[in-house]
């Protein structure tokens, strides 16, 4: 073998550990993602949903229109039920991702009235979640019926679920409580509490805002938990639901920061559900 080949594979071989090495990377921090890999322009102002709502049981589905993935994320909406804002974000990792995306209707078409926001009494929308179907009582089995559903109709198993302000709490718990969940994403959840770490069974990637106390405690709990198979990214610049139905999508860095949040659970999902099947 000539000198000139050796250095050739020799070459080959370090590019290769590079490459390797960093795409292993790449599926933990989006600020290192090539930017070649990420889907940008996935926000815009005025969007018409490109998916459709059908029934599973007595629940209510909305389904992006990607039907031809493999894997499953389930989205849990905010409080103000079935926003446009949320189908967009739903369409959007759904396309740009490959995975097939549900929204449940855990509300049953009576969501918190988004004309009263923020209502007189803060307490009101507390109240109005205690009178609605609770995580114990429906919601955990709505949960549970979508998975049931895709895995005998489809032959999926593979499913994530992710939710913002109240259905953070709802992916919190899933992912505490239902072990078909393979990996869960937060973006400013509501009444989570850092203590609630310790429950969670599979890996998860924490996208608080402004509005939420520090996520950093439950982040150290989940790196001891899945090593670098987890993450958090604060954003200290956008408030409360800025990813969901009352987020400014005409607003250009509120749109930077939502293409973010679908870059950073794009990658992370991807990493943690399988896609061969
Ligand atoms: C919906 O269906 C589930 C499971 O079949 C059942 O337990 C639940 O009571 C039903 N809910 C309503 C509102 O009909
Ligand atoms: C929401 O509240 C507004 C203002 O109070 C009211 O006009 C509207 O009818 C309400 N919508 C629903 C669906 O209850
Ligand atoms: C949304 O953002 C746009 C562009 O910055 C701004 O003109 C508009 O007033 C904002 N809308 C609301 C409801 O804050
Ligand atoms: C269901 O998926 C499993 C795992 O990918 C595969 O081995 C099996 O053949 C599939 N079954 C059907 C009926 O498609």
């Amino acid at each position: 073998m000539t000198r000139e080949n050796l250095l050739f594979q020799g070459l080959i071989v370090l590019v290769s550990i590079i490459c390797i090495s960093h795409s292993a990377r790449i599926m933990y921090d989006v600020s290192i993602v090539p930017e070649h890999c990420l889907h940008a322009k996935a926000i815009e102002a005025n969007y018409t949903p490109r998916g459709g709502e059908y029934e599973i049981g007595n629940l209510t589905v909305y389904e992006s229109q990607n039907r031809a993935a493999k894997r499953v994320l389930i989205l849990v909406y905010d409080i103000f039920g079935m926003s446009t804002n949320i189908k967009q974000v739903g369409d959007s990792i759904a396309e740009l991702y490959d995975f097939r995306v549900v929204i449940p209707d855990f509300f049953r078409g009576l969501p918190w009235n988004a004309s009263n926001f923020p209502p007189a009494n803060p307490l009101d929308i507390q109240n109005w979640l205690e009178q609605n179907p609770g995580w114990d009582t429906v919601v955990k089995y709505d949960i549970l019926t979508v998975i049931n559903a895709f895995q005998t109709r489809e032959n999926i198993t593979e499913v994530g679920i992710f939710g913002m302000c109240w259905g953070g709490k709802i992916s919190t718990l899933a992912a505490t409580e239902i072990p078909e969940i393979k990996a869960a994403g937060l973006v400013h959840p509501s009444s989570v509490s850092n203590s609630e770490a310790d429950g969670v069974k599979a890996p998860m990637y924490l996208l608080p805002s402004s509005g939420e106390p520090d996520m950093l405690p439950f982040y150290e709990v989940l790196q001891q938990k899945f090593g670098d198979n987890c993450g958090h990214r604060r954003f200290d610049d956008m408030s409360h639901g800025f990813a969901g139905a009352r987020g400014n999508f005409s607003n250009p860095l509120n749109v930077e920061r939502v293409e973010e949040v679908i870059d950073i659970l794009g990658v992370f999902f991807n990493r943690n559900l399988n896609n061969t099947s």
